[in-house]
């Protein structure tokens, strides 16, 4: 997060009074994590992000349901925007309708995440505020509530999961999660690759954990095939709900489990597929590669397999030499590589 909009939310939690809420998404800064003024209430949509929050104050996990927190109850809330539109029109719109009259919305963010359209879209909705230059692009609004609001910002019904065809496939997904409308390039070309990993897996009907499932693409495939039973994980609140119901859709033994990186998973798997993060937030996030090898590592049955699909410049097998004795980087397409890891014998 950009050091003069994490100095100035810093500063306008600190000096909170009232009810509050502060609603958090992927981008927190770790120097935030610290105990907040009490009366403020925490929301995230990032289970990864919990236990940072929890040293704040009061903190909630979902997708961003805000059905906690009364209409008309909150003086002031606070929101770094998100990367997405939908989400942060969805933001507002819940946030406009739980703070009083007088209550007042502080909006963050920089010029090329939108933040001058969104100000003048919350304006319109809340009634009255103030736009602040923090410097180099950066921006702090100040929206106060009037009494009536005006009308709610197109949020692409971001509550609902929507059906979507893809490739000629039938998936539910919702804006707010990696990719929500597409097909990885990279999982597509793991997916058409996956009789090369079923080759030569040791059991026949594997236990399969997905890491970082999204929506569940690399999940439903397996699904599909002859397995025990699928287990997906992700840190975000909306991959979780789609990919549970696209997962419910196969009629297999399946868990979706919230966690940073594998931590929540327990048991041990015969194949973990993984399409591994690149990015975290507005920030590109190298030390998470090695944070899902270490997962899949840890939960791997002794003669179980792992699959990832990363782009081609990612160093996975110099990341994956010290946990697993079998590197196989067995195919290449110019962008993307496919690598076989197998843990020591
Ligand atoms: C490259 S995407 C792959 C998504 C999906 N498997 C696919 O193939 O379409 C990586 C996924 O990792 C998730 N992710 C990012 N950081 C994470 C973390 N710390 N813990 C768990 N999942 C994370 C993202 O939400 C995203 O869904």
């Amino acid at each position: 997060m950009s050091e003069l909009i994490e100095q100035a939310l810093r500063q306008r939690l600190q000096r909170h009074q009232g009810a509050g809420l502060w609603v958090v998404d992927e981008n927190l800064a770790r120097s935030q994590q610290h105990p907040l003024p009490s009366g403020l209430d925490l929301l995230t949509n990032r289970y990864d992000l919990l236990p940072g929050l929890a040293a704040c104050g009061p903190v909630q996990f979902s997708d961003f349901d805000f059905s906690s927190w009364v209409h008309g109850t909150l003086d002031q809330a606070y929101y770094r925007v998100s990367k997405e539109k939908a989400v942060v029109h969805h933001v507002i719109n819940q946030l406009s309708l739980r703070l009083k009259p007088g209550g007042r919305l502080w909006l963050l963010g920089g010029k090329q995440e939108g933040i001058k359209t969104y100000f003048t879209k919350a304006r319109e909705r809340l009634g009255e505020g103030g736009l602040h230059k923090l410097g180099k692009g950066d921006f702090v609004a100040e929206l106060c509530r009037q009494g009536a609001l005006g009308e709610p910002l197109d949020d692409q019904r971001y509550a609902e999961l929507r059906e979507l065809e893809l490739g000629g496939e039938r998936f539910v997904s919702k804006p707010g999660l990696f990719g929500w409308d597409k097909i990885d390039q990279g999982s597509a070309w793991l997916i058409a690759s996956l009789d090369e990993v079923w080759q030569r897996l040791a059991v026949a009907r594997p236990r399969v954990l997905d890491l970082g499932c999204g929506y569940g693409y690399l999940s439903v495939h397996c699904a599909r095939r002859a397995v025990d039973s699928v287990t997906a994980t992700d840190n975000n609140a909306a991959a979780l709900a789609a990919c549970a119901r696209n997962l419910g859709a196969c009629g297999v033994g399946h868990q979706v489990v919230a966690a940073d990186a594998g931590d929540a998973v327990t048991g041990r798997f015969d194949l973990v597929i993984c399409n591994p993060p690149f990015h975290q937030g507005f920030a590109v996030e190298g030390e998470l590669t090695d944070r899902f090898l270490r997962a899949a590592a840890g939960h791997l049955e002794a003669n179980g397999q792992a699959a990832f699909v990363v782009n081609r410049f990612v160093p996975l097998e110099r990341k994956a030499a010290a946990l697993f004795g079998e590197i196989d980087t067995f195919a290449d397409n110019g962008r993307f590589k496919l690598v076989r890891l197998a843990r020591p014998r």
